[in-house]
């Protein structure tokens, strides 16, 4: 699949900004008791209908949360766009694998993944790719595989020129739930779970609600 515009500058705004990324999100899930809660019932699915519990985070970032979806007893590895990104996450979580990738044409074969994860990045994709995205989720989870999907409730778009003092261009598309459904179910998926939340007051993420799905690949 040819890279599109939006692959090419998001590479770019992550490598300029993930040392700094890493730096303010490390802890971001020590006081969020309710994502803690979610990735656990998902860790909890996956492993109870799927000895080997094989899941791939895409978007994976610095790593931390493939790393605490490893503590969770799932085999995980992670993709990211962003080299740089990847080279963090290498060096602070040895204990797991990330490479660079696409989440758009992912290097998996059909249905061989018994989970997926996709924490606030899915965001990244404008509307028109979107689609397709999800459907190549579907691609590569088996029968009875399970996709979470996490992200920030709305309906505009977040433009960043400028973070932590770098020139980029990040679009952070914020999404409704029952449109995601929308895309969930047309790839063929079921829905196991709908989470909208208020936004933690310690995190440092933006304030607005927090939406998670969990959707299961029909056996
Ligand atoms: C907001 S960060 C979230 C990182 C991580 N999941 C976390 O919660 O710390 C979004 C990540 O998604 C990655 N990303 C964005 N678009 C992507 C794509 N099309 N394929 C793979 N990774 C992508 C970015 O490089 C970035 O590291």
């Amino acid at each position: 699949m040819a890279e599109g515009a939006h692959v090419l500058v998001t590479r770019n705004g992550y490598d300029a900004i993930a040392e700094k990324y890493a730096e303010l999100f490390r802890a971001e899930l020590d006081d969020a008791p309710l994502d803690r809660a979610l990735l656990r019932g998902f860790a909890e699915l996956v492993r109870r209908d799927h000895p080997d519990a094989q899941v791939l985070e895409v978007g994976s970032g610095p790593g931390a949360v493939s790393a605490h979806l490893h503590q969770l007893e799932l085999q995980v590895s992670g993709i990211d766009l962003s080299p740089a990104m990847v080279d963090i996450a290498r060096r602070e979580h040895p204990e797991v694998s990330f490479d660079v990738g696409e989440m758009s044409a992912l290097d998996r074969a059909d249905a061989g993944l018994a989970g997926l994860v996709a924490w606030y990045s899915l965001i990244h994709v404008p509307g028109p790719q979107r689609q397709g995205v999800i459907d190549e989720f579907h691609r590569v989870l088996r029968p009875g595989g399970y996709a979470l999907i996490a992200f920030q409730v709305g309906d505009d778009t977040l433009h960043l020129d400028e973070a932590f003092g770098q020139a980029i261009s990040l679009d952070f598309h914020r999404l409704q739930p029952d449109a995601v459904i929308a895309l969930l179910h047309t790839a063929g998926f079921e829905l196991t779970a709908r989470v909208v939340r208020s936004p933690e007051s310690t995190s440092r993420a933006t304030k607005v609600p927090q939406g998670v799905l969990i959707a299961r690949k029909p056996s």
